[in-house]
């Protein structure tokens, strides 16, 4: 509908230059003017005329009825004054072209731009803090993260997707105590990263009963901070084994990172920065700590040398912002973590505009909200955790049974249980608002019949179903619309290319699963209102099939951007 509305806007700016003398309103403002009626039976778009009055000197029931006059384009079916709206509804012949010259000649680029051209855009997410459980608090980090890189992507950005994992700190010390004392080489080879967080879990309820362990674990890592051979030597291992965890995660989802620069890499890169804040006079001694001061701008101070000289997670916030704007000269840098952490980001973005760096303002945090399932919330140390390994494996478990009742003879039986499965995760998280607190409930999440990930995935396979039987469309018939599903259909799927600038303009990928839902709901009108492959016009079902094609292209363009699989069978 972008089209449509660049379009109308240009026929109803020469209206309104014909209508009234000497206007001052250009063809954006009337974009912006431009709102989807809820109920459209009134009219596919419409123009509240008040917002013109101030500027055409006319009442907004008069200027809805002078524009009607002369208003006049092909693609506008009626155009109708009503109480100071002007009501549009759009014709077939323009539906017919988004069918044929907007979706299906672009096909997978379908809603894609260059918009981002020649841009870079740094995404920080995930990022995981090694040997700790990657739990489910993490689902939003890393699936937020990644979709607001596809869609990034899509709209022609460069993207470096940056896993900036916490590889360094006090509880690698911790680690290095807990496993000479406790751990055993070849039995972590085996189990991976859950006995690391056995061993990390073990070490905290020893340190309840016996505190001198945390001096130890302090000096250990002292000895890391200083080279130490054989430390070094642990700490690398403890992130191999958590990495390759992560990567078994990752790959469910289909993701993949551009780097792997944790915090440790920042290690070298810090002084730098803690010297220029001293030499900008910028840092305050408070209580031995270094600080910077931001009580003018209604915050804490931020942290940046703890008393011991010691460096602190905004310190390295600072200097990895610094280096990825030298390495990638970003036009943008997105952080994101769940809300908790808005004060930090917050605090040290503040340090970065001090500093005087003048790319402060390309810095963005998306924060998001909190997860639980079946109303339980989680605590890292005591390990009571739900990992998100074990969520998505109890959903594949689910799904796997279902399909067993529902379709026993599908080919690929695991490899689709496990897209659906995870699919259906995804989708239910990214269904709500980021922001809001969302509340797990398998059950919710992967039943067949409501909102959900198992739903959308089943009406993509049956778009693909039904274009298997149908064969391909013919180029040059006619198109001919004769059910209003099939133009309900149609524009919505006009809608695609602006819900994708929507989704980046509101750091929002749940724009684009509740666009799904209403692709999905379109569709399923059509399918069962409209014979698709009896129709007995050449013409009609041609039509049909274009239809067709056209849901699976934005389905299946749109499941790419929020990590869902397109399952051609289920
Ligand atoms: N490792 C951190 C955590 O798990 C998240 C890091 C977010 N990114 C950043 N640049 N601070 O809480």
């Amino acid at each position: 509908m972008q089209n449509f509305k660049k379009l109308l806007s240009q026929r109803l700016l020469d209206a309104i230059n014909i209508g009234f003398a000497n206007p001052t309103i250009t063809e954006n403002d009337l974009i912006d003017m431009l709102e989807y009626p809820p109920d459209t039976t009134m009219g596919d778009i419409a123009l509240p005329c008040f917002k013109l009055s101030r500027t055409l000197r006319r009442s907004p029931v008069q200027i809805a009825q002078i524009i009607a006059e002369n208003l006049n384009d092909e693609a506008i079916k009626k155009a109708e004054p009503v109480n100071g709206y002007l009501n549009i509804s759009i014709s077939d012949s323009y539906l017919e072209r988004v069918l044929n010259t907007d979706i299906l000649t672009k096909g997978d680029s379908y809603g894609a731009s260059d918009l981002g051209k020649g841009k870079t855009v740094v995404l920080d997410y995930s990022s995981p803090n090694v040997a700790k459980p990657f739990h489910i608090g993490h689902l939003g980090t890393t699936v937020i993260g990644h979709s607001l890189k596809k869609l990034h992507q899509f709209v022609g950005y460069d993207c470096v997707g940056i896993n900036y994992l916490g590889d360094w700190g006090t509880q690698f010390g911790k680690m290095i105590v807990a496993y000479k004392k406790w751990g055993n080489r070849d039995e972590i080879n085996a189990g991976g990263i859950d006995k690391l967080v056995e061993l990390y879990v073990k070490f905290h309820h020893a340190a309840e009963e016996d505190p001198a362990l945390n001096d130890e674990a302090r000096a250990e890592f002292r000895k890391l901070e200083l080279n130490d051979e054989e430390n070094i030597a642990l700490w690398k291992w403890f992130i191999e084994i958590s990495v390759a965890e992560y990567k078994k995660t990752y790959g469910q989802l289909g993701i993949e990172f551009d780097s792997y620069k944790g915090e440790s890499f920042y290690t070298d890169k810090m002084p730098a920065q803690v010297q220029k804040l001293r030499d900008m006079n910028l840092l305050k001694i408070d209580d031995g700590a270094s600080i910077v001061d931001l009580e003018e701008y209604n915050m804490p101070p931020c942290l940046i040398l703890k008393r011991d000289g010691s460096t602190l997670y905004p310190t390295r916030d600072i200097a990895a912002a610094v280096y990825r704007k030298q390495t990638y000269n970003f036009d943008k840098a997105i952080y994101v973590t769940s809300a908790g952490q808005s004060l930090h980001f917050a605090q040290w973005f503040k340090v970065v505009e001090l500093m005087g760096y003048d790319w402060y303002d390309k810095l963005v945090h998306v924060p998001y909200g909190t997860v639980s399932i079946n109303g339980a919330k989680l605590a890292t140390r005591t390990g009571n955790v739900i990992l998100l390994k074990d969520l998505f494996a109890q959903a594949i478990e689910k799904v796997a049974e279902i399909m067993e009742e529902k379709n026993p003879d599908l080919e690929n039986k695991d490899k689709v249980a496990e897209a659906v499965g995870v699919g259906a995760i995804v989708f239910y998280y990214l269904s709500s608002n980021r922001i809001r607190d969302i509340n797990f409930v398998l059950e919710d999440a992967l039943s067949f019949d409501g909102n959900t990930g198992p739903y959308v995935q089943y009406t993509y396979a049956r778009t693909c179903s039904l274009l298997e039987k149908a064969g391909d469309f013919k180029e040059d018939l006619d198109i001919i619309f004769t059910a209003d599903e099939e133009r309900e259909l149609i524009k919505t799927l006009a809608r695609f290319p602006e819900k994708v600038i929507e989704a980046i303009e509101a750091y929002e990928p749940s724009i684009i699963t509740r666009y799904i839902l209403d692709v999905a709901a379109a569709f399923n009108r059509f399918y069962h209102n409209c014979q698709i492959l009896s129709a007995n016009d050449e013409a009609v079902l041609n039509t049909r099939i274009k239809l067709t094609k056209a849901t699976n292209f934005v389905l299946g363009n749109a499941f790419e951007l929020i990590c869902l699989k397109k399952t051609k069978k289920i």
